[in-house]
Protein backbone atom coordinates (compact mmCIF):
# COMPACT_ATOMS: atom_id res chain seq x y z
CA UNK A 1 0.00 0.00 0.00
CA UNK A 2 1.52 3.81 -1.20
CA UNK A 3 0.88 5.62 1.98
CA UNK A 4 0.32 9.42 1.08
CA UNK A 5 0.02 11.64 3.96
CA UNK A 6 -1.40 14.39 3.72
CA UNK A 7 -1.40 16.58 7.09
CA UNK A 8 -3.77 18.33 9.29
CA UNK A 9 -4.71 22.04 9.00
CA UNK A 10 -4.30 20.90 12.51
CA UNK A 11 0.05 20.63 12.01
CA UNK A 12 0.35 22.83 9.65
CA UNK A 13 -1.49 25.85 11.22
CA UNK A 14 1.35 25.96 13.99
CA UNK A 15 3.54 29.19 13.37
CA UNK A 16 7.27 29.39 13.54
CA UNK A 17 9.58 28.64 16.49
CA UNK A 18 6.25 27.19 17.87
CA UNK A 19 6.89 24.24 20.61
CA UNK A 20 6.71 20.58 18.64
CA UNK A 21 2.92 19.47 18.49
CA UNK A 22 2.53 16.43 21.37
CA UNK A 23 0.46 15.02 18.34
CA UNK A 24 0.71 14.88 14.28
CA UNK A 25 -2.62 14.41 12.91
CA UNK A 26 -2.48 13.28 9.03
CA UNK A 27 -4.71 10.88 6.47
CA UNK A 28 -2.82 8.57 5.15
CA UNK A 29 -5.61 6.84 2.77
CA UNK A 30 -9.46 8.00 2.12
CA UNK A 31 -11.35 7.79 5.35
CA UNK A 32 -8.48 7.25 7.45
CA UNK A 33 -6.99 9.60 10.30
CA UNK A 34 -3.66 8.78 11.63
CA UNK A 35 -2.77 10.26 14.97
CA UNK A 36 0.88 10.06 15.85
CA UNK A 37 2.32 11.02 19.15
CA UNK A 38 5.19 12.99 19.23
CA UNK A 39 7.13 12.94 22.33
CA UNK A 40 10.13 10.90 21.06
CA UNK A 41 12.37 12.69 23.36
CA UNK A 42 9.93 10.82 26.38
CA UNK A 43 9.32 7.63 24.52
CA UNK A 44 6.00 9.33 24.00
CA UNK A 45 5.38 9.49 27.61
CA UNK A 46 1.36 10.57 27.80
CA UNK A 47 1.23 13.75 29.23
CA UNK A 48 -1.84 15.89 30.25
CA UNK A 49 -1.38 17.29 26.99
CA UNK A 50 -0.67 14.99 24.61
CA UNK A 51 -3.70 13.25 26.20
CA UNK A 52 -6.13 16.23 26.29
CA UNK A 53 -4.88 16.73 22.63
CA UNK A 54 -5.99 13.06 21.60
CA UNK A 55 -9.14 12.80 22.92
CA UNK A 56 -9.90 16.20 21.22
CA UNK A 57 -8.51 14.89 17.84
CA UNK A 58 -10.88 11.81 18.64
CA UNK A 59 -13.97 13.33 19.65
CA UNK A 60 -13.63 15.36 16.06
CA UNK A 61 -13.50 12.57 14.69
CA UNK A 62 -15.87 10.64 15.59
CA UNK A 63 -18.59 13.81 14.51
CA UNK A 64 -16.81 13.88 11.23
CA UNK A 65 -18.99 11.03 9.08
CA UNK A 66 -16.08 11.29 6.29
CA UNK A 67 -13.31 9.79 9.05
CA UNK A 68 -14.39 5.96 9.57
CA UNK A 69 -11.21 4.87 10.91
CA UNK A 70 -8.08 6.03 13.41
CA UNK A 71 -4.88 4.64 13.64
CA UNK A 72 -2.92 5.48 16.92
CA UNK A 73 1.05 5.34 16.76
CA UNK A 74 4.22 6.53 17.78
CA UNK A 75 7.73 6.08 16.41
CA UNK A 76 10.46 3.42 16.24
CA UNK A 77 11.74 3.47 19.11
CA UNK A 78 8.09 3.83 21.35
CA UNK A 79 4.33 3.52 20.70
CA UNK A 80 4.09 5.37 24.00
CA UNK A 81 6.18 4.30 27.55
CA UNK A 82 2.99 5.43 29.79
CA UNK A 83 2.13 8.28 31.89
CA UNK A 84 4.41 11.11 32.15
CA UNK A 85 6.57 9.75 35.26
CA UNK A 86 8.25 13.69 35.72
CA UNK A 87 4.73 15.23 34.88
CA UNK A 88 3.43 12.96 38.89
CA UNK A 89 3.19 15.80 41.56
CA UNK A 90 4.55 15.65 44.58
CA UNK A 91 1.50 15.89 46.68
CA UNK A 92 -2.14 16.73 46.75
CA UNK A 93 -4.13 14.46 44.12
CA UNK A 94 -2.58 11.90 42.37
CA UNK A 95 -2.18 12.43 38.94
CA UNK A 96 -4.07 9.24 38.08
CA UNK A 97 -7.07 11.45 39.63
CA UNK A 98 -7.10 14.14 37.55
CA UNK A 99 -10.60 14.90 36.49
CA UNK A 100 -9.52 16.25 32.93
CA UNK A 101 -6.86 13.03 32.38
CA UNK A 102 -10.16 10.79 33.58
CA UNK A 103 -11.92 12.26 30.86
CA UNK A 104 -9.37 11.81 27.67
CA UNK A 105 -8.92 8.19 28.62
CA UNK A 106 -12.74 7.74 28.92
CA UNK A 107 -12.93 9.42 25.37
CA UNK A 108 -10.30 7.09 24.16
CA UNK A 109 -12.34 4.11 26.04
CA UNK A 110 -15.75 5.35 24.44
CA UNK A 111 -14.74 6.29 20.45
CA UNK A 112 -17.37 4.45 18.39
CA UNK A 113 -15.31 3.91 14.91
CA UNK A 114 -12.67 1.90 14.86
CA UNK A 115 -9.29 2.22 16.63
CA UNK A 116 -6.12 0.37 15.13
CA UNK A 117 -2.55 0.19 17.14
CA UNK A 118 0.43 0.03 14.97
CA UNK A 119 3.74 -0.29 17.75
CA UNK A 120 6.43 -0.15 17.33
CA UNK A 121 9.50 0.03 20.21
CA UNK A 122 7.94 0.18 23.67
CA UNK A 123 4.44 -0.11 24.55
CA UNK A 124 4.65 0.41 28.61
CA UNK A 125 2.39 1.16 31.34
CA UNK A 126 -0.47 3.48 29.79
CA UNK A 127 1.01 3.04 26.06
CA UNK A 128 0.31 -0.71 26.79
CA UNK A 129 -3.22 0.00 28.06
CA UNK A 130 -4.02 2.29 24.99
CA UNK A 131 -3.64 -1.09 22.71
CA UNK A 132 -5.65 -3.25 25.08
CA UNK A 133 -8.10 -1.15 24.35
CA UNK A 134 -7.87 -0.52 20.54
CA UNK A 135 -9.69 -2.63 18.04
CA UNK A 136 -7.07 -4.52 16.62
CA UNK A 137 -3.09 -4.13 17.37
CA UNK A 138 -0.57 -4.51 14.88
CA UNK A 139 2.92 -4.91 16.67
CA UNK A 140 6.35 -5.08 15.33
CA UNK A 141 7.95 -8.51 15.88
CA UNK A 142 10.51 -6.42 18.19
CA UNK A 143 7.69 -4.24 19.79
CA UNK A 144 7.92 -4.40 23.60
CA UNK A 145 4.51 -4.68 25.68
CA UNK A 146 4.92 -4.27 29.28
CA UNK A 147 2.78 -3.22 32.47
CA UNK A 148 5.84 -2.24 34.61
CA UNK A 149 4.02 0.17 36.88
CA UNK A 150 4.93 -2.31 40.05
CA UNK A 151 8.56 -0.89 39.53
CA UNK A 152 7.91 2.42 40.36
CA UNK A 153 5.36 1.28 43.49
CA UNK A 154 2.06 1.47 41.47
CA UNK A 155 -0.29 -0.43 39.43
CA UNK A 156 -1.72 -0.08 36.06
CA UNK A 157 -4.58 1.23 36.56
CA UNK A 158 -6.38 2.56 33.16
CA UNK A 159 -7.79 -0.58 32.46
CA UNK A 160 -4.74 -2.91 32.78
CA UNK A 161 -5.38 -5.00 35.29
CA UNK A 162 -8.98 -5.66 33.68
CA UNK A 163 -8.48 -6.15 29.84
CA UNK A 164 -5.02 -8.06 30.42
CA UNK A 165 -6.17 -11.20 31.90
CA UNK A 166 -9.11 -10.99 29.51
CA UNK A 167 -6.71 -10.76 26.31
CA UNK A 168 -4.24 -13.81 27.07
CA UNK A 169 -5.08 -15.39 30.82
CA UNK A 170 -5.19 -14.75 34.02
CA UNK A 171 -1.66 -16.36 34.64
CA UNK A 172 0.25 -14.45 31.90
CA UNK A 173 -1.01 -11.09 33.33
CA UNK A 174 -0.34 -11.83 36.67
CA UNK A 175 3.19 -12.56 35.91
CA UNK A 176 3.19 -9.17 33.56
CA UNK A 177 1.77 -7.71 36.18
CA UNK A 178 3.65 -8.50 39.02
CA UNK A 179 7.09 -8.73 38.36
CA UNK A 180 6.99 -5.61 34.97
CA UNK A 181 8.51 -8.46 32.63
CA UNK A 182 8.12 -7.08 28.82
CA UNK A 183 7.74 -9.30 25.96
CA UNK A 184 7.82 -8.65 22.02
CA UNK A 185 5.98 -8.23 19.69
CA UNK A 186 5.40 -11.57 18.05
CA UNK A 187 4.61 -12.96 21.65
CA UNK A 188 2.31 -10.34 21.89
CA UNK A 189 0.08 -12.01 18.64
CA UNK A 190 1.06 -15.21 19.98
CA UNK A 191 -0.78 -14.57 23.20
CA UNK A 192 -3.47 -12.47 21.93
CA UNK A 193 -2.67 -9.31 23.08
CA UNK A 194 -1.89 -8.11 19.29
CA UNK A 195 -3.59 -9.08 15.79
CA UNK A 196 -0.43 -9.60 13.95
CA UNK A 197 2.93 -9.45 14.33
CA UNK A 198 5.53 -6.95 11.52
CA UNK A 199 8.58 -7.19 10.63
CA UNK A 200 10.38 -3.93 12.16
CA UNK A 201 8.96 -1.12 10.66
CA UNK A 202 5.76 -2.43 8.54
CA UNK A 203 3.55 -1.96 11.82
CA UNK A 204 2.04 1.11 10.81
CA UNK A 205 1.97 0.76 6.65
CA UNK A 206 0.29 -2.63 7.75
CA UNK A 207 -2.51 -0.83 10.38
CA UNK A 208 -2.94 2.04 7.64
CA UNK A 209 -3.74 -0.70 4.75
CA UNK A 210 -6.22 -2.41 7.56
CA UNK A 211 -8.01 0.90 8.67
CA UNK A 212 -8.18 1.81 4.89
CA UNK A 213 -9.57 -2.06 4.22
CA UNK A 214 -12.40 -1.59 6.86
CA UNK A 215 -12.82 2.03 5.54
CA UNK A 216 -14.39 0.71 2.52
CA UNK A 217 -17.31 -1.23 4.68
CA UNK A 218 -20.45 0.19 5.31
CA UNK A 219 -19.33 2.73 8.72
CA UNK A 220 -22.97 1.85 10.50
CA UNK A 221 -22.33 -1.95 9.87
CA UNK A 222 -18.11 -1.23 11.22
CA UNK A 223 -19.81 0.75 14.49
CA UNK A 224 -22.42 -2.23 14.94
CA UNK A 225 -19.73 -4.58 15.03
CA UNK A 226 -17.61 -2.56 17.66
CA UNK A 227 -20.76 -2.10 19.58
CA UNK A 228 -21.68 -5.49 19.94
CA UNK A 229 -18.44 -7.03 19.80
CA UNK A 230 -16.98 -5.06 23.27
CA UNK A 231 -20.53 -6.08 25.38
CA UNK A 232 -18.53 -9.29 25.79
CA UNK A 233 -16.61 -7.36 28.33
CA UNK A 234 -19.92 -5.82 30.25
CA UNK A 235 -22.41 -7.73 29.91
CA UNK A 236 -23.76 -11.39 30.51
CA UNK A 237 -24.31 -13.46 27.57
CA UNK A 238 -27.77 -13.86 27.62
CA UNK A 239 -27.98 -10.05 27.66
CA UNK A 240 -25.84 -9.03 24.96
CA UNK A 241 -26.94 -11.77 22.50
CA UNK A 242 -30.24 -10.98 22.78
CA UNK A 243 -29.21 -7.38 22.12
CA UNK A 244 -27.23 -8.56 19.41
CA UNK A 245 -30.81 -10.19 17.47
CA UNK A 246 -32.70 -6.78 18.60
CA UNK A 247 -29.38 -4.76 16.79
CA UNK A 248 -29.75 -6.79 13.54
CA UNK A 249 -33.61 -5.41 13.30
CA UNK A 250 -31.63 -2.31 11.74
CA UNK A 251 -32.34 -1.15 8.55
CA UNK A 252 -30.31 0.66 6.55
CA UNK A 253 -29.66 1.42 3.26
CA UNK A 254 -25.93 0.58 3.16
CA UNK A 255 -27.05 -3.12 3.93
CA UNK A 256 -29.85 -2.75 1.13
CA UNK A 257 -26.86 -1.26 -0.94
CA UNK A 258 -24.78 -4.68 -0.21
CA UNK A 259 -27.24 -6.93 -1.10
CA UNK A 260 -27.97 -4.81 -4.50
CA UNK A 261 -24.24 -4.77 -5.36
CA UNK A 262 -24.08 -8.80 -4.69
CA UNK A 263 -26.54 -9.55 -6.71
CA UNK A 264 -25.43 -7.07 -9.59
CA UNK A 265 -22.26 -8.16 -9.29
CA UNK A 266 -20.54 -4.36 -8.58
CA UNK A 267 -18.41 -3.29 -6.19
CA UNK A 268 -21.38 -1.86 -3.24
CA UNK A 269 -20.70 2.06 -2.51
CA UNK A 270 -21.46 2.36 1.15
CA UNK A 271 -22.73 6.07 2.51
CA UNK A 272 -22.91 5.54 5.80
CA UNK A 273 -26.80 5.77 5.89
N1 LIG B 1 7.67 9.33 31.61
C1 LIG B 1 8.51 10.40 31.45
N2 LIG B 1 9.68 10.32 30.78
C2 LIG B 1 10.02 9.13 30.27
C3 LIG B 1 9.19 7.99 30.39
C4 LIG B 1 7.94 8.12 31.10
N3 LIG B 1 7.07 7.11 31.25
N4 LIG B 1 9.80 6.95 29.76
C5 LIG B 1 10.96 7.42 29.26
N5 LIG B 1 11.09 8.73 29.57
C6 LIG B 1 12.20 9.62 29.22
C7 LIG B 1 13.46 9.28 30.03
O1 LIG B 1 13.42 9.83 31.31
C8 LIG B 1 14.54 9.87 29.13
O2 LIG B 1 14.59 11.26 29.35
P1 LIG B 1 16.04 12.00 29.52
O3 LIG B 1 16.71 11.80 28.18
O4 LIG B 1 15.67 13.40 29.80
O5 LIG B 1 16.75 11.28 30.62
C9 LIG B 1 13.99 9.64 27.73
O6 LIG B 1 12.58 9.42 27.87
C10 LIG B 1 14.56 8.41 27.06
O7 LIG B 1 14.42 7.32 27.96
P2 LIG B 1 15.60 6.29 28.25
O8 LIG B 1 16.93 6.97 28.19
O9 LIG B 1 15.27 5.55 29.52
O10 LIG B 1 15.43 5.38 26.96
P3 LIG B 1 15.65 3.82 26.79
O11 LIG B 1 15.35 3.54 25.37
O12 LIG B 1 16.95 3.39 27.36
O13 LIG B 1 14.51 3.14 27.76
C11 LIG B 1 12.26 2.77 28.54
C12 LIG B 1 13.18 3.30 27.42
C13 LIG B 1 12.41 1.27 28.76
C14 LIG B 1 10.86 3.11 28.04
C15 LIG B 1 12.56 3.49 29.89
O14 LIG B 1 12.67 4.89 29.65
C16 LIG B 1 11.53 3.27 30.94
O15 LIG B 1 11.56 2.27 31.64
N6 LIG B 1 10.55 4.21 31.08
C17 LIG B 1 9.52 4.14 32.09
C18 LIG B 1 8.40 3.20 31.68
C19 LIG B 1 7.33 3.09 32.75
O16 LIG B 1 7.61 2.86 33.91
N7 LIG B 1 6.06 3.24 32.33
C20 LIG B 1 4.93 3.16 33.19
C21 LIG B 1 4.52 4.52 33.62
S1 LIG B 1 3.25 4.50 34.84
C22 LIG B 1 1.80 4.37 33.98
O17 LIG B 1 1.73 4.29 32.78
C23 LIG B 1 0.63 4.49 34.92
C24 LIG B 1 -0.69 3.88 34.69
O18 LIG B 1 -0.94 3.09 33.80
C25 LIG B 1 -1.73 4.21 35.67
Amino acid sequence: MHLCFSASRRNRQRPEGAAMPDILVSSPAPHVQLIQFNRPHARNALSLALLKETAEVLRSAEADPTIRAVVLAGDDKAFSAGADIKEMPDGGIPMWGQRERLSAWKTLEQFRKPLIAAVEGYALGGGCEITLLCDIVIASRAARFGLPEVKIGAFPGDGGTQRLPRAIGKSRAMWMIMTGSFIDGQTACDWGMATEATAPGEALARACAIAEEIAGMSPIAIEMIKQEVLMTYSKPLDESLSLERKLLLWQTQDHDEGIAAFIEKRKPVFTGR
